[in-house]
């Protein structure tokens, strides 16, 4: 990997990147700023996307205009699978975006119609990398599982059941399955990392508000120890 995308949506989920990347050159298109520059020696281009599934598709399409040859995504989730806390760590094996319904017509929950693949798995070498990060730091706080999108903020434990059971996510959040989209379309690798601000229940606006900061530190400190290791 020559050029490494890193996406954020928030501007938590990348304020480390500021203060750690040595940036040289950016440049603006569609609202989003694109920041090229050095971390541990290799090239980067990060961004805030803005939160939800169409920005994060737009940002992660001009991210490849832009010549990156794979793309990160940093940030915050809320859990779905009972075993994670605050604070946790999942790796994508693959994302879907759950808000796809076309079940009138006949299709599963998560499909999208008439195309070949619904469900995007993540780059094989990203998710080792991220992994072997998410050991060093976060020792049996991690797991790898599918990442779930869409654009809702999850704040409920029947919601949370019903994601869990039908699509075996583990955790929600509302972009990462648009990137993996867009990355699949362009086939170029990618991984999501999140980290858990919330449960996504009855709590989830109040943990988020509280451990978004600490969470998407948490994300940010995978990508840069997968930068030191790619
Ligand atoms: N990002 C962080 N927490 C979330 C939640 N509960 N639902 C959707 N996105 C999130």
């Amino acid at each position: 990997f020559n050029k490494i995308g890193i996406i954020g949506a928030m501007v938590e989920e990348i304020e480390l990147l500021h203060q750690n990347v040595n940036v040289t050159n950016q440049v603006t298109k569609a609202g989003i700023t694109y920041y090229e520059g050095q971390l541990h020696g290799k090239t980067v281009v990060f961004c805030k996307s803005g939160v939800g599934k169409v920005n994060a598709a737009v940002c992660t399409q001009i991210l490849i205009d832009l010549g990156v040859d794979s793309v990160l995504f940093t940030g915050v989730a809320g859990a779905l699978d009972p075993r994670l806390n605050i604070g946790d760590i999942v790796v994508s094996s693959s994302c879907v975006q759950h808000d796809m319904d076309v079940t009138p017509l006949g299709f599963a929950k998560g499909v999208i119609p008439y195309q070949e693949r619904s469900e995007f798995v993540a780059d094989e070498q990203l998710i080792k990398l991220a992994t072997e990060a998410s050991e060093r730091l976060f020792e049996g706080r991690s797991l790898i599982g599918k990442v779930l999108s869409g654009d809702q903020f999850i704040a409920s434990r029947d919601t949370v059941r019903e994601l869990y059971e039908t699509l075996q996510g583990a955790c929600a959040e509302m972009e990462g399955a648009s990137v993996a989209h867009v990355c699949d379309l362009n086939e170029v690798p990618f991984v999501v990392i999140r980290s858990m601000s919330d449960k996504a229940d009855g709590s989830a606006h109040v943990n988020f508000a509280e451990f978004t900061v600490t969470a998407a530190n948490n994300s940010y400190a995978i990508i840069d120890d997968m930068i030191q290791h790619i």
